[in-house]
C-alpha cells in the first residue's frame, strides 16, 4: 500500500528496539498510517533496510539510529534527536531482553544493562518525550512491557521486577497527566510469548511452551493501538493472558508463588 502525507499533516513516531520483532511491527502498523519514523536499535543493517522498505512502500520518511541504549551515549543521542524533532507524536519504548537462570548465579553485567534499558532508557526517554508532548497538548508513548510483570517467578528476578517497574511507572504518568488535564495518551502494553528473536536472543527454548499461548508480533501491537485510540492503560493481548493476569490478582500471594516454583520446575526437568 502506499500512501503520499502532505508535509503540514506530518507525525512523526521514534519506535525503540525497531530491528526485529514487536518494535518492527510498530514500525510496519505506524507506517502505514501515515507517521514518519525514527527507528532506533543497535543493528544499523537491519534498521536502515526496513526504514527503506517503508519509506519506499508508504512515502514516509524514516530514518535508521543505531545506538546502544544501555549506553549514557547512545541515550544521549536519542534525546537529542527527539529535541530535534520538536513535534514527536508517539514515542514506543520497546527495546528489551530476557536473562536466563537465577539471580545469584547470573552475570551481573548483564542484570545491570537490563535495568538500564527497561528502567534508566524509559525514564529518560519518557522524560525528553512528555516535556514537549505536555506543552504541545497531544502525543502518545506506550512502554512495552510483559505479563511478567504481575508475577515474579524464579530465574526472572530482573526481568519481572523491571517489567512491573515499568507498569507501576506508567501508571503514575498516566495518574500525572490527568491530575495535569493533559490530553497525552500513555500506555503500558503487556504481551505473553510473542513469536519474535526474543527467544533466540535470550537462548530459550519455545518447545515447552503450547502453541495456543504464543501470537503474532502484528497481533500484539494491533491490540496495543486498538486499546490507544480507546485510551487504555493497560492492554494485555489475548483473552488467556487477560484470565491469567485475573487470576493472579485474585489468587493469595503464596499460591501464586507456589504455582510459579511448580511450572518452573517443570520447566528446568
Ligand atoms: N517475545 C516475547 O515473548 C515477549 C513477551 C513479553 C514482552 N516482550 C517484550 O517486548 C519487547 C520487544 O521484544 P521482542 O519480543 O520484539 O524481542 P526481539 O525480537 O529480540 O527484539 C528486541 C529489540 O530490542 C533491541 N535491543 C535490545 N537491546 C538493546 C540495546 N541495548 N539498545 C538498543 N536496542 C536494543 C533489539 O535490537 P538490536 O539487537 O538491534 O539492538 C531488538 O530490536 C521487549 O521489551 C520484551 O521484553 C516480549
Amino acid at each position: 500500500m502506499t500512501s503520499t502525507v502532505s508535509r503540514g499533516a506530518r507525525r512523526t513516531a521514534l519506535v525503540t528496539g525497531a530491528s526485529s520483532g514487536i518494535g518492527e511491527a510498530y514500525a510496519r502498523h505506524l507506517a502505514a498510517r501515515g507517521y514518519d519514523l525514527i527507528l532506533v536499535a543497535r543493528r544499523q543493517d537491519r534498521l536502515a533496510k526496513l526504514a527503506d522498505e517503508l519509506a519506499r512502500t508508504h512515502g514516509v520518511e524514516a530514518e535508521a539510529l543505531a545506538v546502544d541504549l544501555t549506553e549514557e551515549a547512545g541515550l544521549g543521542k536519542v534525546e537529542e534527536r527527539i529535541a530535534r524533532a520538536g513535534d514527536l507524536d508517539f514515542l514506543v519504548n520497546n527495546a528489551g531482553f530476557g536473562t536466563r537462570g537465577l539471580f545469584f548465579k547470573a552475570d551481573v553485567e548483564e542484570q545491570d544493562r537490563m535495568h538500564r534499558l527497561h528502567v534508566l532508557g524509559v525514564v529518560r526517554l519518557c522524560y525528553a518525550a512528555l516535556t514537549r508532548m505536555v506543552t504541545r497538548g497531544k502525543g502518545s508513548v506506550v512502554n512495552v512491557s510483559s505479563v511478567a510483570a504481575f508475577a515474579q517467578s524464579p530465574g526472572n528476578a530482573s526481568y519481572c521486577a523491571t517489567k512491573a517497574w515499568m507498569n507501576s511507572f506508567t501508571e503514575g504518568l498516566y495518574l500525572d497527566l490527568a491530575a495535569f488535564g493533559s490530553p497525552v495518551k500513555v500506555q503500558v502494553l503487556c504481551p505473553g510469548y510473542t513469536l519474535t528473536e526474543f527467544h533466540d536472543a535470550t537462548g530459550i527454548g519455545r518447545d515447552h511452551i503450547p502453541a495456543g499461548w504464543w501470537a503474532s508480533a502484528e497481533d500484539v501491537v494491533a491490540a496495543s493501538l486498538r486499546g490507544l485510540s480507546r485510551g487504555k492503560l493497560f492492554v494485555v493481548p489475548g483473552l488467556r493472558y487477560r484470565f491469567y493476569v485475573f487470576l493472579i490478582k485474585v489468587l493469595p500471594g503464596f499460591v501464586v508463588r507456589s504455582l510459579a516454583l511448580q511450572i518452573r520446575g517443570k520447566v528446568r526437568r
